[in-house]
């Protein structure tokens, strides 16, 4: 069944790597942008790469008035709400415009669906909701936790709202969508992650040191309980996540209530086993030094995916080598990302 799928944050890493696949099924996409951390030439490539057009609204998500003409203007059947601030350390050091943007922009979705009598809703969640749990694999129904930052904390506190809004409406569906580190790009080259500034995370820091934009890598701690002393996450391709959300939004139009998944590979690398499958995968050199934990870091974080597998039918495909080359392919080609 196709649907008319409203993407909030869209214009974003994930978002429009979801919107390729889902036009790509033949699904009609509407997004919504306020280009707080992307840039509008994100959308003239989803429509490169498809053939395909879709309807674009500059606006902040928390502006009620602006969604509401939205919903008045599009049959809207299934939202997908992407837009948020993501950066855990600026989420310490901007706690309240954290809180306010990722929680007031749900809110207004929900309060917006209601008034409109839409639905469906699933929502980009984190692996960051379990906390530093030391059990691993990671399953859904592990107790989530509060420790770790603001950024963290909200995706919690909005996993707990939509939750509640389901118990009080039971029409409404959600899904949560526990993300672990999305990696890799569109196999075009044509997008990819785009950070502004020095990037916070370990891949599109390693690509932009292979070309030449920054000196090296550094690897933040070699001392952990690790098999190698670095930390292990559960690297995902973007492609493999995007695909996800297409299962999701049939699961959401299918079920009532609210129903947690992670979407992760089930296998944990090491940022040494990232860095030498970068090097050998790519074949270029890589300059790297150890240097001491980042603050806030868990030794290990990986799910178990099963349950995906089970209830979405849904189960990553992409190996950490095609993470690496897709990474790359996409910033050798586009060394200053979008412009
Ligand atoms: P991104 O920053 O590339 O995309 C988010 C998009 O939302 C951006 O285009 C931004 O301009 C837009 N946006 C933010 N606030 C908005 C608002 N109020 N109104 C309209 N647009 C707004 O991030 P991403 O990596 O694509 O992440 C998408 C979602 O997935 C986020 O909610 C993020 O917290 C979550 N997530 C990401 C990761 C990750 O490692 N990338 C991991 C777990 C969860
Ligand atoms: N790392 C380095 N050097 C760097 C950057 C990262 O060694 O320059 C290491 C980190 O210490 C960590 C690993 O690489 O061990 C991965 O770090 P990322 O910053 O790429 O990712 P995190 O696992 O810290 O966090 C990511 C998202 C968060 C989300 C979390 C759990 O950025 O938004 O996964 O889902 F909350």
């Amino acid at each position: 069944m196709t649907m008319n799928v409203l993407l909030t944050g869209g214009a974003g890493y994930i978002g429009s790597h979801t919107a390729i696949e889902l036009l790509d099924m033949g699904h009609s996409v509407v997004i919504v942008d306020n280009f707080s951390n992307s840039k509008p030439e994100a959308l003239n490539r989803i429509r490169e790469i498809t053939g395909k057009n879709f309807k674009f609204f500059e606006a902040d998500v928390c502006d009620s008035a602006a969604m509401d003409k939205l919903f008045s203007e599009n049959e809207i059947e299934c939202v997908i709400h992407f837009a948020g601030l993501k950066a855990v350390g600026e989420s310490c050091a901007i706690p309240v415009k954290y809180y306010r943007n990722n929680i007031d922009s749900t809110l207004t979705l929900l309060e917006t669906m209601k008034k409109h009598g839409v639905n469906n809703f699933v929502f980009s969640s984190s692996a960051t909701v379990y906390g530093d749990s030391d059990k691993m694999p990671l399953t859904e129904d592990m107790p989530t936790l509060t420790s770790g930052s603001p950024y963290g904390r909200t995706k919690l506190m909005i996993e707990q709202i939509l939750t509640d809004a389901c118990s009080a409406d039971p029409e409404l569906s959600v899904v949560l969508l526990r993300y672990f580190n999305p990696i890799g790009a569109h196999k075009s080259g044509r997008i990819g992650e785009d950070p502004s500034g020095i990037p916070n995370n370990l891949m599109p820091y390693i690509s932009q040191v292979a070309v030449g934009k920054l000196p090296k890598l550094g690897i933040f701690g070699n001392d952990y309980p690790t098999p190698d002393g670095t930390c292990v996450r559960d690297y995902i391709h973007v492609v493999d996540l995007a695909k996800g959300h297409a299962k999701a939004i049939d699961y959401a139009a299918s079920h009532k209530g609210a129903e947690a998944f992670n979407l992760g590979t089930g296998v944990g690398y090491s940022v040494l086993d990232i860095v030498n499958s970068f090097i050998k995968v790519n074949g270029i050199d890589l300059k790297y030094e150890f240097q001491p934990r980042r603050a806030g870091d868990i030794p290990e974080c990986y799910s178990d995916p099963s349950k995906a597998e089970r209830e979405l039918g849904w189960k990553a495909e992409r190996t950490i080598e095609d993470m690496c080359r897709d990474s790359w392919n996409w910033q050798k080609n586009n060394p200053n990302g979008l412009n």
